[in-house]
């Protein structure tokens, strides 16, 4: 039976909550996805707060939230059917929408379609929905290897590109690391589960007071971290000055190996408290973590930097990493 056109598929829209069966299917999506093009289509945040279960149940019948960081998610699943109608099988997701929406009106959105539905209509569909649904203005929406279908749905909608968001990488089986010590009476450590969250935060949001997502963490964001089978806290490294104040850090991650991608290293997050910063903290910090990663038998290590972070990219530019890939964040055009 051929399949019939999107514009006859069912949308399911959840508010908040993702049934289990639904968030296998979009974690499925992504996954086919990021085979065809390269990059993730949902980040990891979207995916931690879609998650069933991430917060305490809320009443009978309650699968999981979507608030877990004081956000709530509107997420929509597009099903194809056949033409006699059939009801869809979990293999058929075409194609799925989520927007992270803040308390202050503004969202995120991000779009996947699966590379078996593409160029139906189906990103189209759903976007026509959401607007349906929830009305499309104060939306931004991120694009994964700002791929040229998303481009073009951009500019149909009158979205610009509002921030960048580089992937860079360093090949450390062969990287030369500077000899970068720790700053006079500063000492490096693990992160202690348990011990050191609240001080961490403390950090986080001190060392990123000029960016909203990150800075923004809150301890249930960490705690869904920590949950996750990559988390480990020898690889969380912290720096504190002799009376144990925490001055930077640098968390690591390892993605393991997938299919044909080899096992790689993560810079996941590093900072340093406005008032330690200048001194070779970064740097030093930056390192140590990069020869953790090393030491494990890592051969390559990425991280994500926003392109206008001129610090970040500086530090990372002299350690040898270099642009791989781009995320794109497209915005309204603003009326004349
Ligand atoms: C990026 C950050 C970690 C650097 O830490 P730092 O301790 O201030 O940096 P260092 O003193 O170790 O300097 C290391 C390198 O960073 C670069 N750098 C630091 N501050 C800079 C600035 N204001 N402008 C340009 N380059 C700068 C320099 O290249 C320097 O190298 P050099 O010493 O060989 O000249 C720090 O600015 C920070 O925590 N920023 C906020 C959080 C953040 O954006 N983290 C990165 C997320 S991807």
């Amino acid at each position: 039976m051929s399949p019939a056109h999107p514009e006859t598929w069912p949308v399911l829209v959840a508010k908040d909550t993702l049934e289990p069966q639904l968030y296998r299917d979009f974690k499925d999506l992504a996954a086919a996805a990021e085979e065809s093009d390269g990059n993730p289509p949902l980040s990891e945040q979207t995916l931690l707060t879609l998650r069933p279960g991430a917060l305490p149940s809320g009443g009978p019948g309650y699968a999981g939230s979507g608030d877990i960081a004081g956000h709530s998610v509107l997420a929509l699943a597009l099903y194809a059917v056949d033409d006699d109608s059939r009801p869809s099988s979990a293999q058929d997701l075409a194609g799925l929408a989520v927007v992270i929406e803040e308390g202050d009106g503004s969202g995120v959105l991000e779009v996947a379609v699966h590379p078996s539905y593409r160029n139906q209509g189906v990103a189209d569909r759903l976007i026509r929905t959401l607007e349906s649904e929830r009305g499309f203005t104060g939306l931004t929406a991120w694009s994964h290897g700002n791929h040229e279908a998303a481009a073009a749905l951009a500019v149909r909608y009158g979205y610009r590109p509002v921030r960048e968001l580089w992937k860079m990488r360093l090949t450390t089986a062969t990287a030369e690391l500077p000899e970068a010590p720790m700053p006079d009476r500063v000492a490096l450590r693990a992160f202690v589960p348990g011990q050191d969250e609240g001080a961490w935060l403390a950090a986080n949001r001190a060392a990123f007071s000029h960016h909203h997502e990150q800075g923004n963490l809150t301890r249930a964001d960490l705690e869904a971290r920590m949950a996750e089978d990559w988390f480990d806290p020898a690889g969380f490294l912290l720096a504190e000055d002799p009376t144990g104040k925490l001055l930077g850090f640098h968390w690591t991650k390892i993605h393991p190996r997938s299919g044909k991608h080899p096992a790689m290293g993560e810079v996941y997050v590093v900072g340093v408290t406005p008032e330690a910063q200048g001194m070779g903290l970064g740097k030093a910090l930056t390192v140590a973590g990069i020869r953790y990663l090393q030491e494990k038998g890592l051969h390559a290590v990425m991280l994500y930097t926003d392109a206008d972070n001129l610090p970040a990219v500086s530090l990372y530019r002299r350690l040898g990493f270099s642009r791989w890939d781009v995320d794109v964040m497209y915005g309204p055009v603003p009326p004349a």
